[in-house]
């Protein structure tokens, strides 16, 4: 089981670090090999640029984007950890799929049809938000990210199980409320990266 994790935080005091410390400490538990791409900390250029468009119409495919692909073709499970910026991912995280998930690489047209190119892999999210979870949950917050980022984009490169979870008022929970968190946390990778 290999399993990527694409972080998207800049700061390493987040919480959202302490979400990757977890992942990444249930993965290897579990017996996964694991990578990270922590995305601020590397440098990741995340504008899609005019060059790109050339090359991808030359059929090649520019070495920053040849490197991600060669992460994500090599995992099982796709992990995007991450703080909602504006009720979606920090433009750095977007970035990196509009970079990334590329046609002909994560989907492409066979036969006149659209289709995903990433079957069989599994993917989790972890999304920290200011707002509460209960808040979010019954003004639809919730849904409206989830079709983005799990159907919009995850199901559209046709990976199916989907694995997304929210923790909401984060900036403003207790120590214990933060532990229970990363213990949900561990939870799902442990019961969700196998099965
Ligand atoms: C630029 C920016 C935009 C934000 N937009 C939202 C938002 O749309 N909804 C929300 O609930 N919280 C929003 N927040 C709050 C963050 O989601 C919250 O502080 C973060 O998830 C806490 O986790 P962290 O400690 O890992 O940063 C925003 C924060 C910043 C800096």
């Amino acid at each position: 089981m290999n399993h990527l994790v694409v972080f998207a935080h800049p700061n390493p005091k987040s919480f959202c670090k302490g979400i990757l410390d977890t992942v990444v400490k249930a993965s290897e538990e579990k017996g996964a090999s694991v990578r990270v791409r922590d995305l601020y900390d590397i440098g990741f250029d995340p504008v899609l640029r005019a060059s790109d468009f050339e090359a991808f119409s030359n059929g090649a495919v520019p070495e920053d984007i040849a490197a991600e692909q060669e992460d994500v073709k090599w995992a099982d499970a796709i992990t995007f950890i991450y703080p909602v910026w504006w009720s979606s991912f920090p433009a750095m995280l977007k970035g990196y799929v509009d970079k990334v998930f590329s046609f002909g690489f994560a989907y492409g047209n066979v036969d006149g049809t659209i289709v995903g190119l990433l079957k069989g892999k599994k993917a989790f999210l972890f999304s920290t938000t200011g707002s509460p979870n209960e808040v979010y949950a019954s003004n639809g917050m919730h849904n409206s990210m989830k079709q983005i980022s799990d159907q919009g984009i995850f199901n559209f490169c046709g990976i199916d199980q989907v694995t997304h979870t929210f923790f909401g008022s984060v900036p403003y929970v207790d120590d214990a409320t933060r532990k229970g968190y990363l213990a949900e946390v561990e939870k799902t990778v442990k019961d969700n990266l196998f099965s």
